[in-house]
């Protein structure tokens, strides 16, 4: 079964042709990073007016990468929520007239759910297993027990993981997206130069807090710009600040694994992309009995190779959720522990 997954929650535009027995063939992203630099962060009606200019080319790009034509795609996912609604309209909308167009079955895709399956596109985990989502707009702990059964165990109080790279690498001067920019710089800054907070909102609960680690960051520049403290360099700060928040995101894996009798964790989600966390995941999984999974880079960030795959297999839960694609919305809000019902 041929599947085209399109993806435009946030600020990529991706098109994806999966095959059900032989995986991704195709899995085309366009990135608006250029757009959005110059502000620190994402400007929604400019995502959403992008996506409009980029969506047509893309899909196309992925159907010749795959070297099929539009008529052999035998069912169609569309990432439906959670997202910036301007954003999600445009490929939500272009995937309803293409189904109408081919005739073919639309299912919508919690995009949160895309992340958590994106690891089945390179390799089989078996369930159960702790999952961390942790991207731009999410810092999420799961108990992944089947294909569309999801636990929630915690979430950020305040900011996201992700969110706290893009604010801190914007007050430092670095580019955008904040994540990769900051890992590359503190390749040559020392991790343990600045000791920021770890914040742990609660030892027992699986919450995350980030909104305190960002102050702390902005209030150390502050003194750092008026003279009273030593003078860090700005790799030191990017480094301490990654080593911080690396260290929260590990220590609260292993204690909700722990918590949980789970030996396997699957972390998600663009800062999964992080080679820090990737390390320091890795060891101390080492050390508990606990084997860490993370997606290969360019399927941890934004992708629709992954919501072709989470429509693919909601669609074989329920086939005919794929005929009823007109009430089809965008939702800003979309809880994941929805799937089950849906
Ligand atoms: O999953 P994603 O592509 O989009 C959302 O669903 O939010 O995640 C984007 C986030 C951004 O905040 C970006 O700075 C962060 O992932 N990110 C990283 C890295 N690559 C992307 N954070 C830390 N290290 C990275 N290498
Ligand atoms: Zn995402």
């Amino acid at each position: 079964m041929l599947v085209l997954g399109i993806e435009t929650s946030c600020d990529d535009t991706s098109a994806a042709i999966i095959d059900s027995e032989k995986g991704i063939i195709s899995n085309v992203i366009a990135n608006q990073n250029s757009v959005h630099a110059k502000y620190g962060g994402v400007v929604p009606e400019l995502a959403g007016r992008c996506h409009i200019e980029n969506i047509h080319e893309i899909i196309n790009g992925a159907v010749k990468e795959a070297k099929i034509v539009l008529s052999d795609i035998d069912l169609l996912a569309a990432t439906q929520g959670p997202g910036l609604v301007g954003s999600l309209l445009v490929g939500v909308n272009a995937a309803k007239g293409l189904a109408f167009a081919l005739n073919k079955p639309l299912i919508g895709v919690n995009h949160l759910e895309g992340h958590l399956l994106a690891i089945f596109l390179q390799e089989e985990v078996p369930f159960p297993f702790l999952a961390l989502i942790v991207s731009g707009g999410h810092t999420d702990l799961y108990v992944v027990k089947d294909f569309g059964d999801y636990e929630i165990l915690g979430r950020t109080r305040d900011d996201a993981a992700g969110e706290s790279f893009d604010k801190v690498a914007k007050m430092l001067g670095l580019g955008y997206p904040g994540g990769p920019e900051i890992q590359k710089i503190s390749k040559s800054g020392n991790p343990t130069a600045i000791k920021f907070p770890r914040p742990l909102p609660n030892k027992k609960s699986m919450d995350f807090s980030f909104s305190g680690l960002k102050t702390a960051v902005r209030t150390h520049l502050e003194k750092r710009a008026s003279g009273k403290i030593e003078e860090f360099s700005i790799p030191d700060i990017a480094a301490s600040f990654q080593e911080a928040v690396t260290d929260v995101l590990v220590s609260k894996a292993m204690s909700a694994a722990k918590a949980n009798d789970l030996d396997r964790i699957v972390v998600t989600g663009g800062v999964a992309a992080n080679a820090n966390l990737r390390l320091k995941m890795t060891e101390a999984g080492e050390e508990n009995g606990i084997t860490a999974h993370f997606p290969k880079p360019v399927l941890c960030t934004d992708n629709a190779a992954m919501i072709a795959l989470a429509g693919l297999k909601k669609y074989q839960r329920n086939p005919d959720l794929g005929n009823d694609y007109f009430e089809l919305d965008a939702k800003a809000n979309l809880p994941l522990t929805d799937c089950k019902e849906q």
